[in-house]
């Protein structure tokens, strides 16, 4: 199922679950042309990334073949929904097989569409559809 894993990929980076994890620095650090003491909280934000165009061209755009054949190597610590490093996601591959299986049998025994079509993505601190994401749903002809 390596195609509905891409579309998965591309759905975490353009609205990843955990929008970011924070760090402490272990010692005094300048990054960006900032000074940052050491024992300062810092706060990664997937969204800096994911939506850097000099890493995921046309970042706006959905498109799970990005994954595929990217046109260029994406950097390490670049695509960070499940975090990275020493803390990185211990259940990712956990998540992989439930998402899976989530989409499998929803794509293959329903067909549906939404309420509201241009529904809005808010923060509750997750991702939520901000009317609840009402849909029409009916069983698949088998
Ligand atoms: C799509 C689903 C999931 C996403 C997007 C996700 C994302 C994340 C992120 C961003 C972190 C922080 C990583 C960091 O600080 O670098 C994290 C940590 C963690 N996740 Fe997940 N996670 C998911 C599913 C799961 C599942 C299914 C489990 C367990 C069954 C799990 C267990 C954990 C644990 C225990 C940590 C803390 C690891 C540590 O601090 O050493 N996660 N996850």
């Amino acid at each position: 199922m390596k195609y509905t894993w891409r579309v998965a990929q591309e759905l975490m980076r353009i609205i990843p679950p955990v929008f970011g994890s924070f760090r402490k620095a272990l010692k005094d650090i300048e990054y960006g042309g900032y000074d940052i003491p050491k024992g300062w909280q810092v706060y990664c934000v997937s969204h800096g990334t994911h939506m850097n165009k000099e890493i995921f061209e046309k970042p706006t755009e959905f498109d799970p073949s990005r994954f595929e054949n990217p046109s260029k190597p994406i950097p390490p610590y670049a695509y960070i929904p499940f975090g990275g490093g020493l803390h990185t996601c211990i259940g990712n591959e956990f998540a992989r097989v439930e998402v899976l299986t989530t989409i499998h049998n929803l794509v293959t025994m329903f067909e549906w569409s939404q309420v509201f079509p241009d529904e809005i993505i808010t923060r509750q601190p997750m991702p939520y559809p901000s009317m609840g994401l009402p849909i029409k749903i009916r069983l698949r002809k088998l």
